[in-house]
């Protein structure tokens, strides 16, 4: 090897040992006739003293120095040199290896750099632009190798969690037919079958389900997923997933597995001894109190429901809302009532109509006992006495109000409480919180389509004691699916299956799915179905999202170490590119510009 040690590694204990280290140059210090240099690798740096005192002679220390004042940032260089310890009170607290300093005997420049268009060794960073087009210096960044490694230890610890519970990792394919999960398809055209496609995988779903059917009760994977649709800082159109999948299996028996394996990661990874089971909340809770189905629960805030008030009141906007069977819900900000001006409410109003679609945002301050507001005028004192009851409102608070459709004040409240909650540090941005959410409806009526989509996935069981509710009240009826929720986070995400083939074919038919189509799509699960197919069930969690809300950062690309930017490009390869005359026609593709 170039190299005995690595940066990161040198004590004192290695004091007066003759070294040779690799790495590149992070920076340098000219001071008086002395040059400090900083070798940098993965595992840290190292600081190299040039000095009269280098080499072996005054004319090799001349000569190490004059070498060393030509090194340039990023240069890549070896050092052969004697470990000193520093001297008491020049010691660097900052770096792992600050007790000792190298004396320099030789200093080869393995290579040049151009000037970096990322400097991995300055904190202040280009555009994220400029950073994916150079992601190899922005990989050189120490922030982003603690990411990257955070993310290895983390599947580590998955691996090895499952394989101690006896999951075997089995590979599914890449091309292979459409999966629904909601998303839109990448699709690959075939060579050999003009005008045939293969589908990526948006999950590996129904090939785990047919490793249950061929009998290995216990899958896992960490599977690539391909997902066409808009992109978010917590989504990427290629990411990966632990999948797992178990026969024979209730849905306590998974989230408990589920539970052991999070406890283990927020011990290894945070250092945190979790209390389990992890607490659980229905999806009608987390909306009515939350707005959310993945609420964040690192604070309160919870929504109040004033819509039998609203009744009573005078003010049209909340009386006609809450007489058309609309819903009129607030959020208290407590004693934050002072740091909203006119206009910064303003502000806040155009933005929940741009973001969410309200129509308006209505608004209370508790000012001497009562409430101070545009519209207070409009309500009679004994009634805003109610308002405040309800609210649990105090002088300071200031009360948002939104009267809309359920679902519009969910989105609209939600969004506001997040807002909120970090405008106000309404909780400590390392703190966790981890959370099932169950009981969710199985279909959602679609009013665009005019037509039931699952909520989940078409393959997801309705919990037992609801399964009459399909032909009656589709609506009400529950799925055995769960989700992790982290720090309002959508983690992971699983279910029960259908394993019955006519209760399969019973979904496809309410999701408006005919028989052919479904033959033609799914043919060959509903086939497998038939020979003896196990219960089963599993999960999904979200490898990229976790490592993400674990490394306490903001963005899904920078636990990816070659991430697609919002508009799913890659900007350091250039892709999507064009391809070339010859390989469209013998892909039989024409192009419509
Ligand atoms: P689901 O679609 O909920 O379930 O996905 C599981 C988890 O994958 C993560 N995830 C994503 N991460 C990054 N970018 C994306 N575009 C993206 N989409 C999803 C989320 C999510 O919770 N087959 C089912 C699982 C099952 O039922 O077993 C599935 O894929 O963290
Ligand atoms: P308007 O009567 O439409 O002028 O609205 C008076 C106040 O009520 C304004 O502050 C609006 O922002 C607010 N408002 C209007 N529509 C709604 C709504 N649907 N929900 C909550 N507040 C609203």
């Amino acid at each position: 090897m170039l190299r005995t040690h690595t940066c990161g590694e040198l004590r004192k204990e290695h004091a007066g040992q003759i070294v040779t280290l690799c790495g590149w140059a992070d920076h340098q210090r000219d001071q008086g006739g002395l040059s400090f240099l900083w070798l940098r690798d993965r595992y840290g740096i190292t600081q190299i003293t040039f000095s009269p005192d280098s080499g072996n002679s005054p004319e090799e220390a001349e000569a190490l120095l004059a070498a060393a004042r030509k090194l340039r940032q990023e240069f890549v260089v070896q050092i052969t040199g004697e470990v000193l310890q520093r001297p008491e009170g020049g010691e660097n607290k900052a770096l792992a290896t600050g007790d000792i300093e190298i004396r320099p005997l030789s200093l080869v420049v393995l290579n040049s750099s151009d000037v970096p268009p990322v400097q991995p060794s300055i904190p202040d960073l280009p555009s994220e632009d400029v950073r994916l087009q150079y992601r190899y210096l922005d990989l050189r960044r120490p922030a982003m190798q603690k990411a990257l490694t955070l993310r290895h230890r983390m599947i580590k610890i998955m691996r090895d969690y499952t394989d101690e519970l006896g999951f075997l990792e089995v590979e599914t394919p890449v091309l292979g037919r459409s999966t629904p999960e909601g998303a839109r398809d990448y699709l690959v055209p075939s060579r050999v079958h003009a005008g045939k496609f293969y589908a990526l995988p948006q999950s590996p779903q129904l090939y785990k389900q047919l490793l249950m059917i061929a009998g290995f009760d216990r899958y896992v994977q960490v599977a690539r997923c391909f997902r066409d649709e808009d992109l978010r800082a917590d989504r990427q159109p290629e990411f990966t997933q632990l999948d797992m999948e178990m026969s024979f299996v209730t849905m306590e028996d998974i989230i408990s597995i589920m539970d052991g394996l999070i406890a283990r990661l927020a011990k290894e990874i945070l250092g945190l001894e979790l209390t389990l089971p992890l607490p659980r909340m229905s999806y009608a809770d987390a909306m009515e109190r939350f707005g959310h189905d993945a609420p964040d629960l690192r604070f309160g805030m919870e929504i109040v429901d004033l819509t039998e008030l609203a009744k009573e009141c005078e003010f049209r906007v909340f009386r006609a809302t809450a007489d058309a069977g609309g819903r009129v819900r607030a959020i208290v900000a407590k004693g934050a009532a002072d740091g909203f001006s006119r206009k910064r409410i303003d502000e806040l109003t155009s933005w929940a109509q741009e973001n969410f679609g309200v129509k308006g945002l209505a608004w209370f301050k508790g000012v001497e006992g009562s409430f101070q507001s545009p519209i207070a005028k409009n309500f009679d004192e004994a009634l805003l006495q109610r308002f405040r009851t309800r609210l649990a409102a105090d002088d300071g608070d200031i009360v948002f109000i939104v009267a809309d459709t359920f679902e519009t004040s969910c989105r609209a409240l939600n969004g506001l409480r997040r807002r909120l909650g970090k405008e106000l540090q309404l909780y400590d941005e390392n703190a966790f919180h981890f959370s099932w959410i169950v009981d969710f409806p199985m279909l959602e009526f679609d009013d665009e389509e005019q037509r039931w989509v699952a909520v989940h996935h078409p393959f997801t069981s309705p919990l037992p004691e609801d399964a009459p509710l399909l032909d009656t009240d589709p609506r009400a009826c529950r799925a055995a699916a769960y989700d992790i929720v982290i720090n309002g986070f959508e983690a992971g995400g699983g279910s029960i299956r259908i394993h019955d083939n006519a209760l399969q074919q019973k979904i496809f038919n309410l999701l408006g799915i005919d028989e052919t189509t479904a033959k033609e799509r799914f043919g060959f699960l509903l086939d497998a179905l038939r020979f003896g197919a196990p219960p089963h069930g599993g999960i999904a969690l979200g490898i990229d999202r976790l490592a993400m809300i674990f490394a306490g950062l903001d963005s899904i690309r920078d636990v990816i170490a070659f991430p697609k930017t919002a508009r799913a490009t890659d900007l350091l390869t250039g892709a999507p590119g064009e391809v070339d005359d010859k390989q469209m026609r013998e892909l039989s593709i024409k192009v419509d510009k």
